[in-house]
Formats: C-alpha cells, structure tokens, sequence
C-alpha cells in the first residue's frame, strides 16, 4: 500500500518523501499532525497510545509477546526495553516500511543511572548536592543511551519519601522537596538538552506522579494515603519543578491517592498536571497499573479501568493492552469521546516530531555513533568523578590518637573482608539498564591499583542473605595478619530497588556478626556501608571507628572508594536521607513537626520513645570531611523585611584541619507561627564551597519572599506575616541561628 502523508498541504508519499525543510518547520508541526491525525483510523490513533516491552529486559507481566505482529497492524506506537542500532533499527523499519502510515516508534527504557557505563545510584548521586555533575551525569546517560538507538528514558524518578525500608528510595533524591526539586530540574535538563532533536539526548519521564514514595510501611505498591497539604507541599515540588524544565512525559505512579489509584485519578493528571501546571507533554502510566485499577477495586474489569484511565488524562498504556483491548467499543458505546483519544494521539506525534523522528526515523540509528560512544573515556571519567563526590564519611575517630582515615600511603598489609570486596555485579546497584559488571573496578582492584606497595589479601567472609558462618575463620585469620581491615558489606543490587522493601534494615544476613568477629581481633577497622538505602547501623557507629557510606556506585566504584580511603579526594557527600536508629523511628526526616509536647528528657509525658532517643543516627544533611569547617559571624542584611524584599544572609566558613576540602553549606528557615503548622526546619539554600587548609569564605545566601511561602489554613499559598528563624550549618542538626520578622 502507498503511504501518504499529508504535510503542510502537500501530500507526500512517505515521512521520509516530505523534504527536511519542509519537516523541520516547527510552526507547520500543527499542520502536520492535523493532517496525520485525519488519515488515522481510530484503531492507529489507540495503536499510537499503546507501549510494549520487546522480550529483551523484562520487569513486570509480559502481556503481549506478540508485537511485531501487532507492531505491522499499526497498533504500537512505542516501545521499550528494546535497545543497539542493529536491533531497534529493525523494529524502526517495520514501522516505517510495513505500517499503513509509516509513524515512527518510540524507543524509551529505565537509564535511571547510566546505560552501558554505570554511574552511582541517584540517591548516591544527591548527596554530592552538586547540580552541576548531577545534569552532566543525565547529559551523558542520554548520549550513551541514544547512540544505542534509545530517544526515551523513564527518568528522573523524583518520589520523596521518608522511608528508608521503601526499596526504591535507591532511584531518587532522599526526603527534601527543595533540593529534590532542584535534581529534578537538572536531570530533566541534562537528559533533554536544549533540543530533542539532537541525536545525542533523550526525552526525559518524570515519575511516578504521583507520591509513590509515601507506600504505607514502606510496603512496595501499598496505599498513599495524605492531607493535600502534605502533598503540595512535600510530595509535589519535584514533579513541578520537572514540568518547569520542560519535561517531556510523566509516568502515573502504582499507588492509589486518596482513595484514587494514580492511573485512574483526574485530580492529579488533568487538574493538578494540565490545568494547574500546564503541562504539555504525553502522560503515560506505569507497567500494567490500568489492568491494576481492578485488584484497587475501583473497577470492576479492565474495560472500566480503560475508560478510568483515559478519561482522567492517561495518553499512553505501558504494556497493559488494554486501551488496545477496550478504547475502540469505549468510544463507539460513547464512553470516551473521540475528542479525548484525538488529543492523546496529538500530544504524543508532537513529541515524535520534537524527536525529529518524522524528518528522519533512524537519526538515532547510527552504528558508528553507538561504537564510539559506549563506554568512552569521557563516560568513564565522569563515572569516577561523580562516584567519589556520593561518598559520604560518616565517622572517623582517632585509634590511638591517629585517625584511621585516610589511610597512610606506608601502610603494609591491608585484609579486605566482606560479600562487597571483591563483586562487580552488585556495585552497579538497582536498576542499572544494560550496565556491563565485567567493566566494574572492584574494590579489590581499586585498593591495588591505590596502594601498590601493600600487601593485600582478600576473604569473602560472608553472604548476603542466609546464616552460613563458615567464611568465619579464614575472614578472621585474614584480619589478623593485616595491619588494617577494611570491611566491604551491605546489600546486593537486588536488595534495593522495585519490589525490595525490608522490614529490617541493618546489613542484610550475617555480616553484622562477620563484622563482630573481626573486630573482636583488636585490629584497626574502616566499614564500608555499600547499600540502596540508608541501613541502621547502630552497633558500627559505637564500635568501629571509621565508617564510611558508599552506596552503589558503579562502573568505577572501587576506583573512587579507594581514592576517597588513600585521600587523593576528601569526601565531601553529605546524606540527603536521615539515617535511623532502628526501624521504629521511621518514618523519620529532619523537616517535621513541633508537636504541642516537644521533647523534654526531664519530662514523661512529651513526643519521645521510651527506648530510643528522637535524633537519628545521622541526620540529614550530615557528612564528615578529613578536615574541620567552622562557622562565624552568622549575620542577615536587616532583621526586618516587607512584602516583595528579599534578605541576604552570610556567614563566614574557614577550614580549620590540614586538608583541603569541600563542604555544603546549608540554610533552614523555621516559621515560628504560622495559621497552621510549619516544620522545625526547611532547607532553603545551600552553597557547595572549596577552601584550603587555614582559609575561609564568606557565603552568601538570599532568601526570596518565595522562600517563605507555604499552603496557608485556606490553602492559598503565601507568607504570613510574624517571626523565621533561620539555621546555617554543616547539617539539618547543627548551626548556628538568627531571627527576622516578615511585617
Ligand atoms: C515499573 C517501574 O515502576 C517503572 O519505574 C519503570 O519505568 C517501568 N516498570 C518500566 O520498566
């Protein structure tokens, strides 16, 4: 059959008949899809807003392993966990060649933290609080991503939450709303770039809208249940902040809101999404979360939760076949308006022509592209860079008047012990796409290759699930022979992530007694903590005296820990989740509320435990140096301000130890009276500085009147009149404080 395409007037007999100038006219894209839309038929139009998994990388159901069939009936207009030019070329020309209309595909699939070349986990990568290296991290995801013929990731995954026994908390930025939407916004304009149709970015998905971090009991897929203030003021801000920078596509989120699972619930994705926010990209759901709608119970069979679905602002089904199944009878029973599927089908060949598919299908399609950019230096370095930077020092007391780290370059014997010492796989970390394990630098290697001239030995030890002690002996025996012990442990990579949540959170199996049983040696111990998520670790924090939190970090993990261990770089990651004492803390973050019993040690009856202090073990914001920062000389511009002023704040950092370093200096504000309740802090700025030893800089903040808005009793959102305070410090528990009034 010819294809035609009408373009701009002119009929064409194929996308890639119409000329390049005639195409790449944004003002006659309009033109073009009127005209596309009007020679669909309603089953292409519902083909366009249908997403299949090829059988390449499967993470859920597999419903239709029929799509190449389905594919040349025009009945798919994207597909995912399909990737290299050699494979999706193929696909791309049985759209192009074999469809009634030649509609290019989609390529999307989960780059969440690199694509061949691993980076560190996103909740790794928060804590370097550097926007910069977090956009160049997306820049060059998509460029990898791309050149394997991909134009679509399902990232940034932006989900607040507050609980660490939620797996997924690995994927996003921690608790903080403000610096989470800060993230957001530089990793939707890394991945995107200033153009879509520039071969080497992606679109980019903000997901899972929305406020599927809050799951009840950190339970995977449970029930979100919350006050719209909670969720305009917590859960909201870094979806927002996406849609602010252009991002082209969200995915709905598993969880039901307020009694509404997400795919179904026009609250958010019409009212909140389009009408408030006026975004105007494509909505896609998550993996079959229609066809889910019917064990929710707000539908009683995947016919009701298609109309749900598409009449609340969904545009395209992952994977769920049931707008296949059901949106044609829908629209002719008069159930869902032709207008709704003409809208949905516009949004999506609008990003198709952003893509720059129409002018040209296969300009993401190149074979010698894909070879020289997978796994290039450029991708490596950066990998190191930004592994180095997660790093976070959590202790580092003196063992005879000496701290442990970093480690003297004349150290002689080192035993490295543990599951994470010498594994490739499970640095990658969750959700680590195509990410190739016999590239990852272990930490075996890296402490080689960091301290040539030491002798280092190597036992396993322990698992990570299970009780097997038999490792015991010859980790101990190991220790004994070694000046210093260096304890690898943690989670595997799947231990964190989609459907990984844990009732218990310390280190997972026996490795707690593993590392007992070493430390019962008398020898010096430095504990890596190498998790998805933040772990309790209570008995660490009193009884070894280094222990530093390296996440999964990737590609070149071993590399950056080493480097951070030799103090060729002084970590400088401070946590952007709080770190419990025990699970019967969570949910626990540092932006809570007073109470009208605030914490009193010498009184019974105020908001405390009676078995655990109220402080976590870390708190947010928190990271050690191998040097000491001080603060002085906390002052503001004036200490009254009026409607539209804004305030400068300074405060003079020195560095007051032997090294050079980097420090995040973090402002809070409290709003001490408030029409209804505000938190005891809120991060309101932060500036990442580098000073050398015995120098010092005066940091500069502004806070906006923005800054001190909320959602008021009315839910308008504005400042109310009364007294801030205002924190500067190292940490959400530290710093010094200085009040103003707002007249
Ligand atoms: C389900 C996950 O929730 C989502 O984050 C992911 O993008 C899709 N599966 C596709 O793999």
């Amino acid at each position: 059959m010819i294809k035609r395409f009408l373009f701009a007037g002119i009929v064409c007999l194929s996308v890639a008949a119409c000329t390049k100038e005639e195409k790449s006219k944004t003002s006659e894209a309009d033109a073009f899809i009127d005209s596309l839309i009007n020679e669909m038929t309603l089953e292409e139009k519902i083909g366009q807003m249908t997403l299949y998994t090829s059988g390449w990388d499967v993470t859920g159901p597999t419903l239709n392993e029929n799509y190449k069939e389905e594919l040349k009936a025009g009945r798919v207009g994207a597909l995912f966990n399909a990737h290299t030019v050699a494979y999706n070329t193929d696909l791309q020309k049985i759209a192009v060649e074999e469809t009634r209309l030649g509609i290019p595909l989609l390529f999307g699939y989960d780059v969440i933290h690199g694509h061949r070349t691993i980076f560190p986990i996103p909740l790794a990568e928060a804590c370097t609080w550097n926007m910069e290296i977090i956009k160049e991290t997306a820049r060059l995801s998509a460029k990898e991503a791309a050149a394997s013929g991909l134009n679509w990731t399902f990232n940034p995954m932006v989900d607040i939450s507050r609980d660490p026994r939620w797996g997924r908390v690995a994927e996003g930025s921690g608790e903080d709303p403000y610096l989470g939407s800060l993230i957001a916004r530089a990793r939707v304009q890394g991945y995107q770039g200033d153009d879509l149709s520039d071969p080497f970015t992606l679109m980019a998905c903000v997901k899972h809208f929305a406020a599927y971090g809050a799951a009840q009991a950190g339970r995977d897929y449970h029930t979100v249940d919350m006050s719209d203030r909670v969720l305009r003021e917590t859960y909201l801000p870094p979806y927002k902040a996406a849609i602010d920078a252009g991002v082209a596509t969200v995915m709905t989120s598993f969880n039901e809101v307020d009694g509404v699972p997400a795919s179904g619930n026009k609250y958010l994705l019409t009212e909140i999404l389009r009408d408030e926010w006026g975004f105007d990209g494509f909505v896609v759901t998550d993996y079959t979360s229609i066809n889910e709608m019917v064990p929710h119970g707000v539908v009683a069979n995947e016919k009701e939760a298609a109309e749900l679905a598409v009449n609340a602002g969904v545009d395209m089904d992952m994977q769920g076949s049931v707008f296949n199944d059901h949106l044609q009878k829908l629209v002719e029973e008069g159930k869902v308006e032709e207008k709704r599927i003409d809208e949905a089908v516009r949004k999506i060949l609008e990003m198709k022509w952003r893509l720059g598919l129409f002018e040209d299908p296969y300009h993401y399609l190149d074979e010698a592209r894909e070879k020289e950019v997978l796994f290039s230096k450029e991708l490596m370095d950066h990998s190191l860079a930004v592994a180095k930077e997660s790093i976070v020092l959590l202790k580092n007391d003196p063992v005879n008047s000496k701290k442990l780290l970093p480690v003297s370059k004349e150290v002689k014997s080192i035993a490295l012990i543990g599951p994470l010492g010498d594994n490739q796989q499970d640095l990658l970390g969750t959700w680590h796409a195509s990410g190739d394990a016999g590239k990852v630098v272990t930490v075996l290697q890296g402490l080689k290759n960091e301290f040539p001239d030491a002798k280092i030995t190597y036992a396993q030890g322990a698992g990570f699930s299970g009780d097997d002690r038999k490792g015991f002996a010859e980790a101990v025996e190991t220790a004994r022979k070694a000046d210093l012990v260096i304890m690898a442990l943690g989670e595997n990579y799947q231990q964190s992530g989609e459907a990984a949540s844990r009732s218990e959170i310390g280190l997972p199996g026996v490795q707690q007694e593993l590392l007992q049983a070493v430390h019962k040696t008398g020898k010096p111990v430095v504990a890596l903590v190498m998790a998805g998520r933040p772990l309790t670790i209570e008995w660490i924090d009193e009884s070894i005296p280094a222990v530093v939190n390296t996440w999964h970090l990737g590609t070149m993990a071993g590399q950056a820990i080493a480097e951070v261990l030799s103090g060729k770089y002084n970590p400088s990651g401070k946590l952007t989740m709080t770190f419990p004492r025990n699970v019967g803390q969570i949910p626990i973050f540092y932006n809570m509320k007073n109470t009208g019993r605030p914490f009193q040690a010498e009184n019974k009856y105020t908001s405390k435990y009676i078995d655990v202090p109220n402080e976590p073990l870390y708190p947010f914001g928190y990271g050690l140096s191998y040097t000491t920062f001080t603060y002085n000389g906390l002052k503001l511009s004036k200490t009254e301000v009026t409607g539209n002023d804004s305030l400068e704040v300074e405060v003079t950092v020195e560095n007051t130890g032997e090294y050079a370093g980097e420090e995040v200096v973090q402002l809070y504000i409290q709003d001490l009276v408030g029409s209804v309740t505000r938190p005891v802090k809120e991060l309101k700025g932060f500036k990442k500085i580098s000073l050398k030893p015995g120098e010092s800089q005066v940091v500069k903040f502004t806070i906006n009147p923005d800054d001190l808005k909320f959602y008021t009793r009315d839910m308008s959102f504005k400042a109310e009149p009364g007294d801030f305070m205002v924190t500067v410090g190292p940490n959400a528990a530290e710093g010094d404080t200085i009040k103003f009034s707002l007249k």
